[in-house]
């Protein structure tokens, strides 16, 4: 007999993401608009950055919890977005995935339920699974991905730890308004909840003055943990470099997570992480939206119902009147029109797929003609 493992584990399956993006790789010709990738680089003067402090030596153990200039850094960026942080309640961490697991592993205990609007990001969920926690998903597909206040208080039990808020989200590419934003800051103030916001597409909203939850509530900042990362805003994804700001009290108790899993993210980094936060992200932003636009005004022709994306770089147009599961959906794409998506039930959003439109233009206008044939022969 084998020896036992974690059991926590058991149902932890692997990224329906990977899987549909590997299986796109093993197709010849076929165009992906899977992965939440930027096509673009990371800007040269970011890069130029690593040499430089590789050259200097800074080649040996930071702080546990970053420099404190790439802190101070940190705070200053988000404090032009209204967002009040302190260094000292700051880590940095391997990109925003680390983040939200020192998050998820400092707050809860066995048991704790933390609710989740779905359509969302898997991590989540597994993240949350891994801390013997249950995760309650709430169904926003009703109310345009929008969180209902009444359907959110009923999801609400004595043993509600936190709710997850993602705006701009994945896999919907929405922005929650301010009647689920109050939701959420409502249900935290009178429940007593943490609020663990994943803004990693906070800068690529086209929302103008959109403000992120710990903006618009800074009255909650000690329920609220912010987790952040330069992956997409500055086509860092390969950086690993992100960062989780909360209260004191949860901050020092992320810290120890953070020590114990990773101990710092690297030196010669950091240096590079304060340029990217001085670099304008505006131009990346535009590049995108134009990109949406394109997006869809193909999904309109296909006549695929898609709820407008207002930020990142997704689209989840939904594919219920074509009478194929998404799963089917999108093995198909691949196989017969050579074009990869993400199935919405990898999200917890069946009867949607998933369309990144992080490609670049030419790649983007291949993968939506193919779609468009693709959905056209489904019609017959
Ligand atoms: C909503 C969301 N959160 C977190 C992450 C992880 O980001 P990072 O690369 O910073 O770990 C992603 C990556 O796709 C994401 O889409």
């Amino acid at each position: 007999m084998p020896l036992s493992l974690n059991s926590a584990l058991d149902d932890l399956g692997l990224s329906g993401i990977r899987r549909f993006s590997s299986l796109a790789a093993q197709t010849p010709g076929c165009v992906s608009l899977a992965l939440g990738e930027p096509c673009e680089e990371t800007p040269p003067n970011v890069r130029a950055r690593v040499g430089e402090d590789l050259d200097r030596g800074l080649t040996h153990y930071p702080p546990n919890n970053g420099f404190a200039w790439l802190r101070e850094a940190i705070c200053a960026w988000e404090a032009e977005r209204g967002v009040r942080l302190s260094p000292d309640s700051v880590i940095v961490t391997d990109g925003a995935t680390e983040a939200l697991f020192c998050a998820i592993t400092a707050l809860l205990n066995p048991g704790d339920e933390v609710i989740v609007p779905t359509p969302a990001f898997l991590l989540y969920g597994s993240l949350v699974r891994l801390a013997r926690g249950v995760p309650v998903a709430l169904d926003t597909t009703a109310s345009d991905f929008q969180i209902d206040p009444q359907a959110l208080a009923r999801s609400v039990t004595p043993r509600t730890k936190a709710i997850v808020v993602t705006s701009p989200n994945n896999p919907t590419g929405c922005v929650l308004g301010r009647r689920s934003m109050d939701a959420v800051a409502e249900a935290a103030r009178t429940r007593g909840l943490y609020v663990i916001c994943d803004d990693v597409y906070g800068e690529l909203c086209y929302e103008p003055g959109h403000r992120r939850f710990p903006a618009l509530y800074p009255e909650l900042a000690d329920r609220t943990v912010v987790a952040n990362s330069l992956s997409k805003p500055w086509a860092m994804t390969g950086w690993r470099l992100g960062w989780v700001g909360a209260g004191e009290r949860v901050a020092a108790a992320m810290a120890k997570v953070h020590q114990y899993a990773v101990s710092s993210v690297p030196a010669f980094l950091q240096h590079a992480a304060v340029e990217a936060l001085a670099t304008n992200t505006a131009p990346m932003r535009a590049s995108y939206q134009a990109r949406r636009d394109l997006t869809t005004e193909a999904l309109a022709r296909m006549g695929l119902p898609t709820v407008t994306p207002r930020g990142a770089f997704y689209a989840f147009p939904s594919i219920e009147g074509l009478g194929v599961a998404s799963g089917e959906f999108c093995e198909r794409a691949i196989r017969e029109a050579g074009v990869a998506l993400v199935p919405g039930a990898c999200f917890g959003g069946e009867g949607h797929v998933r369309l990144s439109y992080a490609a670049d233009e030419g790649t983007l206008a291949t993968g939506l003609e193919r779609l468009a044939g693709f959905v056209g022969a489904l019609r017959g």
